[in-house]
């Protein structure tokens, strides 16, 4: 694969160039606002030359408008981008992904997709606009269990969301097992709160204060806190922004 190719979530600002990209290959160009949609795009030497999406649906998720530019194909534009797609999928907590091709059968398969009969395809997939096209007949449908799989998630794809005030994370989870990456602004606090979650944290950068039972501890750079389940805790920052990952276990639903 050509080493400088390199994969980002897609922002507003190339809206216009993906529908070029999109309609120049006879996709639809829909998905490039539906909110539900998460695209990536695919860029080499500061120019957009791919891009694919995914539309969530329950655990499931829709992989769709994939699409190389002619003449950057066969330098595994394409492969990278499914690869990233998977990632993200896997970072919203999808368990599998479904998706519909014409001629790209092989190209999929050698990704792992597997054909489907249509009949085990959950029917609120089938309910999709793509499985009600009449051109579908003519198609393959294929899924991947994304839950079997080792999974590798570059930086590109640990997009920071908002939390609390203050607060931003990122959480990549397995089935058991959760690990989250917090900000915290200076001056924030979680309120007193428990979960049935285990919980161990380990500060990166500046300080967090756990209160628990009325004793607060600084926790700092290199520091860890480990918490059982269900033991009532609140946390803050005083000046100072810090950075924190989190192991959870069994995952903490409110983050994924
Ligand atoms: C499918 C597509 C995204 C692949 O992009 P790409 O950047 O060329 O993919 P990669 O370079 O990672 O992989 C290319 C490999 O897949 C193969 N391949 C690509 N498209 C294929 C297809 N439609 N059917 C079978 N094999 C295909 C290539 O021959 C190549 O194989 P090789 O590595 O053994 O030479 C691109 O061909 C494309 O945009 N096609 C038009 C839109 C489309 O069909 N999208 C899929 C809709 S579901």
């Amino acid at each position: 694969m050509e080493k400088n190719i390199s994969c980002r979530y897609m922002q507003v600002k190339d809206h216009d160039e993906v529908r070029e990209l999109l309609a120049g290959n006879r996709l639809p160009t829909d998905r490039v606002n539906a909110g539900n949609t998460i695209m990536l795009v695919a860029e080499q030497g500061g120019r957009i030359i791919g891009c694919g999406g995914i539309d969530p649906i329950g655990e499931s998720g829709i992989l769709q408008s994939l699409v190389v530019n002619k003449k950057n194909r066969s330098r595994g534009c394409g492969s990278l981008l499914v690869d990233r797609l998977i990632s993200v999928a896997a970072l919203h907590a999808l368990r599998e992904l479904f998706l519909l091709t014409v001629s790209g059968r092989d190209f999929f398969h050698k990704l792992g997709f597997s054909p489907i009969g249509g009949e085990t395809i959950p029917s609120q997939v089938r309910q999709t606009v793509a499985w009600k096209n009449p051109d579908c007949a003519a198609a393959t449908s294929m899924h991947l269990d994304i839950t079997r799989q080792a999974r590798y998630f570059p930086q590109e794809t640990l997009r920071l969301r908002d939390d609390l005030p203050g607060v931003q994370l990122w959480a990549v989870s397995l089935q058991k097992t959760m690990l989250t990456y917090f900000t915290v602004d200076a001056n924030s606090s979680f309120p007193q709160h428990s979960h049935e979650s285990e919980q161990i944290t380990m500060v990166l950068s500046g300080a967090l204060y756990f209160t628990v039972h009325g004793d607060t501890r600084k926790v700092g750079k290199g520091e860890v806190i480990a918490l059982p389940a269900d033991v009532e805790h609140a946390v803050f920052t005083l000046d100072e922004k810090a950075t924190a990952v989190d192991a959870w276990s069994p995952v903490m639903k409110r983050y994924q």
